[in-house]
């Protein structure tokens, strides 16, 4: 069977091309690489490079049969939308339009979405459960909250994965944004000498007073995907929460940090940084009920893969 992945040779992308191809997956990148890196893609994949706005060139990835679409493509600094806000409704709505243009044209249905748990705004109730209501707090959240709309107004075959922290690395490949601004990759990268770390505010209601996330490993969203694609070829459609349902503050990763690169790190704390969430932590019981999946991997073994990959590789994909 034949995939095509948008995106793939981004961060959560390449890794999930790799768990495909291990399947046994034929794998078409489409990828305008601007923010990607061509290095991270594994062997075998075909990779076109071009833009979602090019319908002519999209239409290359469809000259042999799809089976499925996985897409990743699109922005995802939630601070960047803010002060570009076009430019994200532009390249995650209606770019993500002209790909479900062109796959209705061709006859092909199923698509799992990337999405994130920035659709859930402020959330009143935590765990957050995929009922939970939905106004997001930023410009990329709205972006993936319209998009996982348009799918369901279409009459196409989706699964939508509601994200939370992504992190870790897995197959000799990493964490390798510009501009990095993810708390585990910039406090590794304080530990390298690489950056400046700073704690974005210690005043929130939660137990220490610094920010809570629930950080999945990309291994296992790389994973998650392929389940998913696998359970929309049987018929099974949804929106689902991918987390660990455990949250870790800032300080208490700073200290699993510590502990796994033998080094202290300083805890200077500044303003808080505008539209975070005090405390971001998924209920993954409906993923786990209906797709059968859960997260095999925990906080210490995300932070050691991630200072693994970053150690062996300062410079990320250069
Ligand atoms: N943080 C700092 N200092 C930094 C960077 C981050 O204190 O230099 C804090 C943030 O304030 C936040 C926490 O670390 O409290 C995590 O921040 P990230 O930027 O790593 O991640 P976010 O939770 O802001 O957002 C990420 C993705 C989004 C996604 C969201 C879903 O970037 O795309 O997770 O939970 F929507």
């Amino acid at each position: 069977m034949r995939i095509l992945v948008t995106g793939g040779s981004g961060y959560i992308g390449s890794h999930t091309c790799r768990v495909l191809c291990g399947k046994g997956y034929d794998v078409v990148v489409y990828d305008n690489l601007e923010r990607g890196h061509e290095e991270s893609l594994p062997e075998g994949v075909k990779l076109i490079v071009g833009d979602l706005s090019d319908t002519e060139k999209l239409k290359e990835c469809f000259q042999e049969k799809i089976d499925g679409v996985i897409h990743f493509a699109g922005y995802i600094e939630a601070g960047e939308s803010m002060k570009n806000p076009l430019k994200f409704y532009k390249n995650n709505v209606s770019n993500g339009i002209n790909l479900l243009n062109v796959m209705v044209k061709n006859d092909v249905k199923n698509i799992v979405f990337s999405s994130s748990a920035a659709v859930y705004g402020q959330p009143k109730e935590i765990p957050i459960k995929e009922s939970s209501e939905k106004i997001p707090v930023n410009n990329y959240g709205w972006t993936k909250l319209m998009f996982e709309q348009i799918l369901d107004s279409c009459k196409l075959n989706s699964i939508c994965l509601r994200y939370f922290n992504a992190s870790g690395a897995g197959f000799n490949i990493g964490e390798d944004h510009n501009p990095e601004t993810h708390l585990i990759p910039l406090i590794l990268g304080k530990v390298l000498g690489k950056n400046d770390f700073k704690i974005f505010g210690n005043d929130y209601d939660t137990p220490d007073g610094s920010c809570i996330r629930d950080y999945i490993h990309v291994l296992d969203l790389a994973d998650i995907h392929l389940i998913a694609l696998e359970k929309l070829f049987e018929g099974v459609n949804g929106k689902y929460n991918v987390g660990t349902g455990k949250g870790s503050s800032i300080f208490e990763i700073m200290k699993i940090c510590e502990e796994i690169t033998g080094k202290e790190i300083d805890k200077k704390i500044v303003e808080r940084r505008e539209g975070d969430p005090a405390e971001l932590v998924a209920d993954v019981n409906k993923i786990y009920n209906e797709l059968g999946w859960k997260a095999k991997y925990d906080i210490k073994d995300i932070i050691k893969s991630a200072w693994e990959w970053h150690k062996n590789n300062p410079e990320g994909f250069k």
